[in-house]
């Protein structure tokens, strides 16, 4: 249709939609559904957060803020960075959004010009790429390997940068994977970009918090600290601290594309929800007691969905180090046919199958890039992970 923008035509539906509408089909139609592909924790905002939000309300600071930010919340923010991962920034140095989606879209929107590469390293959350062509760049994947723990080497981060590379955006821990880069293996990373100096690092720091085990976080203008003037560092309250539907993201970084991405933002949606950056300042100034137990029960819940899905044949999951997922390979059965007849080609027929057969939701793998694997967000109960795991190796026994 002519009348829809010519962009728009670069950008794919979301892939992710097929499954969820089939989930919630089945679902209506009163079949056992148990859905494994939310991205956000089930557990609810902290009291105290909430709090907070309320007494914003009654407070009367229900109107126009500044466009990206108040200053209670630009505070708290640099004090996060300086507490969190030895960053010091000014609050001129800040913006705030609605969500960190809007703040990956501003900051793209903010710098890319036609022709402008941004390198993403697949699997990838499913919205980078189609950012990039919104804003008029060009994504440029680089896949990483189910051998590699789904994180890229040096080597293809220097192949794949070009005079047109703007940006190289960084995920760690990782959506949809989970993978995490150690300091040495983000330092190899780095050491490519310090010899690039006309390649920008914008870094989804999404899921700080949600790190497990020996793994530490640790983000790239920290480990490179000579890579701080051409950083943006993007973060959020939505994973860590059960804010999701709050809208609230953030980043820092060099004055003048803070000042740009203030620009894109003001003429499109001004200032995130008043109420929801009170709400903020007391997550990233309150207590964060709740973050360990919770990272328990994440680690407990990681390890039954890992080792209950390598007992399935054709099935091998690396075990990650944080995030609330897990991504599967299921290269043993493709050209398998299930029980029900259907032959197995690709990780969305799997995904299909699966749904129908067993009423287990999941996200096939190439919605993120890197096939064939399907992507698990283990952020619900045991009883639903143990039920929705059993279902899983059931299905794939009876490939054949
Ligand atoms: C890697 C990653 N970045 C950014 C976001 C966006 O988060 P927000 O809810 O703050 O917009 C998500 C949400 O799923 C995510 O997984």
């Amino acid at each position: 249709m002519t009348f829809l923008s010519a962009t728009l035509d670069r950008v794919k539906p979301s892939p992710t939609i097929a499954v969820t509408t089939k989930a919630a089909e089945l679902k209506a139609a009163g079949r056992d559904v148990i859905g494994l592909g939310a991205g956000e924790p089930d557990f609810d905002t902290p009291q105290n957060i909430k709090d907070a939000g309320i007494a914003a309300i009654n407070n009367g600071k229900t109107k126009y803020t500044a466009v990206d930010g108040i200053p209670e919340l630009k505070q708290a923010i640099c004090a996060k960075f300086i507490r969190d991962n030895d960053l010091t920034y000014t609050p001129a140095q800040v913006t705030v959004g609605t969500g960190g989606k809007q703040v990956l879209y501003n900051a793209f929107m903010a710098t890319l010009n036609p022709g402008d590469e941004v390198i993403i390293p697949a699997p990838y959350w499913v919205s980078y790429p189609d950012m990039v062509l919104l804003a008029g760049g060009e994504p440029v994947t680089v896949a990483a390997s189910l051998e590699t723990n789904f994180k890229i080497t040096p080597e293809q981060l220097e192949a794949a940068i070009t005079p047109q590379t703007k940006w190289f955006l960084f995920n760690s821990p990782s959506n949809p994977t989970g993978a995490g880069y150690s300091w040495d293996e983000l330092k190899a990373l780095t050491d490519v970009l310090v010899r690039h100096p006309h390649v920008w690092v914008m870094t989804d720091d999404m899921y700080e918090h949600l790190a497990y085990g020996d793994f530490k976080f640790c983000t790239p203008a920290q480990v490179e600290p000579s890579l701080y003037d051409r950083t943006l560092t993007v973060n959020g309250v939505s994973k860590a601290y059960a804010m999701t539907g709050w809208r609230i993201g953030y980043a820092a970084g060099p004055e003048p594309l803070i000042k740009a991405m203030r620009k894109v933002q003001s003429q499109s949606t001004s200032n995130p929800c008043s109420i929801s950056q009170y709400a903020a300042v007391e997550a990233l100034n309150g207590t964060q007691d709740f973050l360990a137990p919770n990272n328990d029960m994440f680690v407990r819940r990681r390890d039954l969905v890992v080792d209950m899905l390598n007992a399935a044949p054709g099935i091998v999951c690396p075990k990650p180090e944080g995030a609330f997922y897990v991504y599967p390979s299921i290269a043993g059965c493709i050209g398998k046919t299930t029980a029900a007849g259907t032959l197995i080609d690709n990780d969305e027929t799997f995904a299909t199958a699966l749904l129908e057969e067993t009423g287990v939701a999941v996200v096939f793998g190439a919605a993120f890039g890197l096939s064939p694997n399907f992507r698990v967000s283990y952020a619900t109960s045991d009883a639903a992970l143990t039920e929705a795991c059993t279902r899983i190796q059931t299905f794939c026994k009876g490939l054949s």
